[in-house]
C-alpha cells in the first residue's frame, strides 16, 4: 500500500530530494550557527543559546509522573539549573572527561544533570534504572566512574556494589530527605534548595570532545561504550528538525527513557538543541494514560516505539477516538522493525502514518528514515538521512550491492559528525566495526529500486526485546552461574508485543533431572542477575545443544526453529 502524501510546504526538511542532493555538514553547521574552529558544547547549545536567542521565557521541560505530580521549567529555568548541577560536580572535584552516571527514573533531574555534566566537560553516562547490581557492576567499573548521581529509590543497587567500585568516589542523591539515611561516601544535593547559578561558563569543548557514553550488548562479552563527542550535537539538532521536523510552536514527547540513546539524542539534545518544549512523562505504559497527556499537553510530535504502537494496537482504536488527540501532526518511530501493519493502523486511528526511523547507539543519531510529506512505504525504513551515505554490502564479501532487493548487511560511509568515536576500553571490538571502508551496522537489510530501505533482521544472535537490545552472553552467563547448568544458549522467540522475548535453552548437569522446581529456582536465580529485560520468559531443558565442530553453539539453529523459518548453512554442525 503506497500512501499519497504530498511535501507539505511548512515542513522543515522541504524535498528530501533536493535537500539530499545538495546537502553536506557545512549546511548543518550553519543553521546551528556553528562555525570550524568555534568551541561546542552540547550543554550549553541546549540552554544558553537558546537563552541568548531570546527564548529564555519559553517552557522547556512540560514534566509529569504517573501520580499527577507536575512540574515545568523554562528554558532561563532549565539554564540556571544546569548550571548549578555544573557548579556543585565541579565543587565536589569532577574534572574534565572524567565520568559522570545518571541512573534514575525519567525525573527532571536526569534531563537537568545530563547537562550539567557536558557543561562542566564531564562525560555523562545514562544508566536505565531498572538495571540491576549486575548490570550497573560491569558498566560502572568499564567506565572508571568517579560519580554517580542518583536517588533514593536506586541507590540500595549502588551500595550492593560499591566494595566493587574502588574508584567511585562519591554517589550523589538528589532526592535525599534526611542525609542521616545516607552512607559513608554518600552526599544529597537538591536542585531546588541550591543557590542559583547565574553563570557557568561552559567548558570550551571542541567538536571532538568526548560527551557522552552510552552502553550497548553485543553478542559475546561485556556490554560495550559507545563514546561520543560534543561534536555529534551539529546532525542531532538537523536531524531533529528535518526529521522529526521539530518547529517553534510543537509540543514533543519522545516516549525513549534516557537511560537508553533515543532518550538523550532526541530526548534531550536533539529537541533542546532546537529549543522546542518537550513532555516528559516519567510513568509506565498505559494505552489510556498516554492518550491522555496528548490532549492535555497539546502534543504535537511524538517519537514513539513499535512495541508502544503494538500496545496502543491491542487496545483499539475506539479508545484513541475517545480522547482527543487532534494536536498530533508528526508521529515517528525507532528501535526495531515498524510492520506495515502498524502503519496502516496509525494512519486509520490517528489519520497520519507512524515515519519509521532507524539507526543505533553507535551511529549517535538517525540514519535511514522517512522523512515528513515523503511516500511512506508501510513496512520500509526509507532512506538515507543527507549526507550519509548508506549502502547493503554482501555478508561474506562486504562489497556493496546494487541490485535492488538481494539482501546484504546495511553499510555506512565513515564518518558523521555523530558516529562513535570508540567503544571505551575497547579498541578492537571498535575496529571490527568496520571493513572495506564501511562502518557495518550488523543490520541486514535490502533497498528496492527507488532506493528505500526494507529491514530484515539483525546479522548477529543479539536480542531485540521490546525495543532493548540483550546480549545472550549475559543470559547465559547468569544462567551458568547456577549449579544444575552444564550449558546453556539464549535466543529470541517471537511475541505479540516485544515482538522477540528471552528464551533460554539449558543442558543439564549429571544427576539433576528436569522439572518446574528447578525451572523456577533457575529464573528465581537469573532473576537476581538480569535485568527485566534480559530475563528469559521460557526456559527449556534440552539434552543436548546444537554446536559447530569447534563447540561454539549455533543459536541461530536455535532461533530458526523458534521462529519457523529455514535453518540456513548448517555444514558446520557438529552432529550433521
Ligand atoms: C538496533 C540498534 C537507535 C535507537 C534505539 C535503538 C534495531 C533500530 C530500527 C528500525 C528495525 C531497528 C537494529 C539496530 N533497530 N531501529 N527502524 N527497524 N530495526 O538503539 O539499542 O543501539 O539498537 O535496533 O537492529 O541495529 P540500539
Amino acid at each position: 500500500m503506497h500512501s499519497d502524501k504530498t511535501i507539505p510546504a511548512t515542513s522543515n526538511i522541504g524535498s528530501y530530494e533536493e535537500r539530499a542532493a545538495s546537502f553536506d555538514w557545512s549546511v548543518a553547521e550553519a543553521e546551528l550557527g556553528w562555525s570550524e574552529g568555534d568551541p561546542i558544547n552540547i550543554g550549553a547549545v541546549c540552554t544558553d543559546r537558546i537563552c541568548e536567542q531570546g527564548l529564555g521565557a519559553k517552557l522547556a521541560l512540560l514534566w509529569e509522573d504517573s501520580h499527577g505530580k507536575e512540574r515545568k521549567y523554562t528554558f532561563d529555568e532549565l539554564r540556571v539549573a544546569t548550571n548549578k548541577y555544573a557548579r556543585y560536580l565541579q565543587d565536589i572535584g569532577v574534572s574534565p572527561q572524567d565520568r559522570v552516571c545518571v541512573f534514575m527514573d525519567r525525573i527532571p533531574d536526569f534531563y537537568i544533570s545530563f547537562l550539567g555534566i557536558l557543561k562542566l566537560g564531564g562525560i555523562a553516562q545514562p544508566l536505565f534504572s531498572a538495571f540491576g547490581p549486575e548490570s550497573l557492576v560491569v558498566r560502572l567499573q568499564d567506565a572508571d566512574t568517579k560519580v554517580a548521581l542518583t536517588t533514593m529509590r536506586h541507590v540500595r543497587k549502588l551500595r550492593k556494589i560499591r566494595q566493587d567500585l574502588p574508584n567511585l568516589e562519591t554517589i550523589v542523591v538528589v532526592d535525599c530527605p534526611d542525609v542521616s539515611k545516607l552512607k559513608e561516601g554518600e552526599v544529597a544535593f537538591s536542585l531546588d534548595a541550591a543557590e542559583p547559578v547565574e553563570e557557568f561558563e561552559a567548558y570550551p569543548a571542541w567538536r571532538e570532545t568526548p560527551s557522552v557514553l552510552h552502553y550497548t550488548s553485543g553478542t559475546t562479552g561485556k556490554p560495550k561504550g559507545a563514546l561520543h563527542v560534543h561534536g555529534s550535537v551539529i546532525q542531532q539538532y538537523i536531524s531533529a528538525k528535518w526529521v522529526l521536523d521539530l518547529g517553534p510552536d510543537d509540543v514533543y514527547w519522545c516516549t525513549a527513557d534516557p537511560g537508553w540513546v533515543t532518550g538523550t539524542s532526541y530526548g534531550i539534545i536533539g529537541a533542546w538543541a532546537n529549543g522546542v518544549t518537550q513532555m516528559i512523562y516519567d510513568g509506565g505504559f498505559s494505552s489510556e494514560a498516554w492518550y491522555k497527556l496528548i490532549a492535555k499537553y497539546g502534543v504535537t510530535i511524538w517519537y514513539s516505539a513499535p512495541t508502544a504502537i503494538r500496545l496502543l494496537m491491542r487496545d483499539g482504536k475506539e479508545l484513541a477516538w475517545k480522547h482527543d488527540l487532534s494536536s498530533l501532526r508528526h508521529l515517528i518511530s525507532v528501535g526495531e522493525p515498524l510492520n506495515a501493519e502498524a502503519v496502516i493502523w496509525s494512519e486509520e486511528t490517528f489519520g497520519k502514518p507512524f515515519y519509521d526511523s532507524y539507526w543505533q547507539t553507535e551511529t549517535g543519531s538517525i540514519i535511514i528514515t522517512n522523512y515528513p510529506g515523503m511516500d511512506v512505504r508501510p513496512g520500509s525504513m526509507g532512506k538515507p538521512f543527507p549526507g550519509i551515505e548508506a549502502k547493503v554490502v554482501d555478508l561474506q564479501t562486504h562489497e556493496p550491492i546494487d541490485e535492488p532487493g538481494r539482501v546484504g548487511l546495511i553499510a555506512i560511509k565513515p564518518f558523521w559528525p555523530s558516529i562513535m568515536r570508540g567503544y571505551w576500553n575497547n579498541t578492537p571490538g571498535y575496529f571490527s566495526k568496520f571493513d572495506r571502508g564501511w562502518y557495518l551496522t550488523g543490520d541486514r537489510s535490502s533497498i528496492d529500486a527507488d532506493g528505500y530501505f526494507w529491514f530484515v533482521g539483525r546479522d548477529d544472535d543479539v536480542i531485540n526485546t521490546g525495543g532493548h537490545l540483550v546480549g545472550p552472553f549475559e543470559i547465559e552467563s547468569a544462567l551458568l552461574e547456577h549449579d544444575a547448568v552444564a550449558e546453556s544458549a539464549a535466543v529470541g522467540t517471537p511475541d505479540k508485543v516485544n515482538m522477540e522475548v528471552v528464551k533460554a535453552f539449558i543442558t543439564l548437569k549429571p544427576g539433576f533431572e528436569p522439572s518446574d522446581d528447578l525451572e523456577l529456582e533457575i529464573m528465581n536465580f537469573v532473576r537476581k542477575r538480569l535485568s527485566p529485560l534480559a530475563m528469559p520468559q521460557v526456559i527449556e531443558f534440552a539434552t543436548t545443544l546444537p554446536k559447530t565442530r569447534s563447540g561454539k553453539i549455533m543459536r541461530r539453529v536455535l532461533r530458526a526453529q523458534e521462529w519457523g523459518e529455514p535453518i540456513g548453512d548448517i555444514s558446520t554442525l557438529e552432529n550433521d
